[in-house]
């Protein structure tokens, strides 16, 4: 056989060897897609459920998400759009469509966002009786490698029963002492607001003082403020206060 016959079966038999493995692989790919979705979705709801409390060890998280209602809401006017369905909607994605977005004015930019999408997703935790007991927000903000995201599940009287990040990319040991459970642990009972109705809970700098401070995380003040600028922003006129209002009068 001469060599450029050889070399042709050589590279046949190496262009069928792609063929097969590219359709292995994409293969593979369409075929864990769904789960891979299912999964990401278990884990928000786990990362919710946490944020307020409201998973046990060994709990079956479907089954523990059934206690929450998810809900959109107007940021702007605090009230529940009921013709946008939650499980289509994700409030990170909309900020960065500029139609489903609103500038945030640079006087009230405390985190430096630049926007905020018009919609947010909230879960309400109800008792029996249907009043609702739990909001849980999602909140994000600038540290300072990354962008944090994270839940704080309130009291209706914005009280905070659990706050964390469920994704940031802060220093472990430094920024990254923000998932520590002893610190996470500070917020819990801490008012949103203070008596004047302006928003008072914020990270220290150094060890906390007063009622409304949590400990400065060391060596990370960078991170710390970038929490702050969260509570700052997230809790004012521009953020989440007209909704918290409507939970504190019975009507979220
Ligand atoms: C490798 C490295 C990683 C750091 N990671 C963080 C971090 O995650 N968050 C943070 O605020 N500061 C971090 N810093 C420190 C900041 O650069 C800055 O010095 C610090 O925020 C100042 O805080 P301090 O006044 O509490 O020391 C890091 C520094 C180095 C060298």
């Amino acid at each position: 056989m001469s060599n450029s016959s050889e070399t042709l079966k050589t590279l046949t038999v190496a262009g069928l060897l792609c063929i097969v493995c590219s359709v292995i692989v994409a293969g593979i790919v369409v075929t864990l897609r769904p789960q891979q979705a299912k999964n990401a979705e278990l884990d928000m709801k786990k990362n919710i459920l946490q944020s307020a409390g409201l998973l046990s060890d060994g709990q079956d998280i479907d089954e523990a998400f059934k206690s929450i209602h998810s809900v959109v809401v107007n940021i702007e006017t605090g009230e529940v759009v009921n013709d946008m369905n939650p499980e289509n909607y994700d409030m990170v994605e909309a900020n960065a469509n500029p139609e489903m977005n609103v500038e945030i004015p640079s006087d009230k930019d405390y985190g430096g966002l630049s926007t905020r999408p018009k919609y947010a997703n909230v879960y309400l935790e109800k008792d029996e009786s249907g009043d609702t007991k739990t909001v849980i927000l999602k909140l994000w903000s600038k540290g300072l490698w990354s962008t944090m995201y994270g839940f704080i599940a309130l009291d209706t009287e914005a009280t905070v029963k659990g706050f964390g990040y469920y994704a940031h990319g802060e220093t472990p040991g430094l920024g990254g002492e923000v998932d520590n459970p002893k610190w996470k642990q500070q917020w819990v009972g801490k008012s949103i607001y203070d008596n004047t109705n302006e928003v008072a809970i914020k990270v220290a700098k150094g060890e906390a003082q007063g009622e409304y401070q949590v400990d400065g995380l060391s060596g990370a003040t960078i991170t710390s403020n970038g929490v702050t600028n969260s509570m700052k922003y997230w809790f004012s006129d521009h953020g989440y206060k007209k909704l918290l209002n409507r939970v504190a009068e019975g009507g979220l």
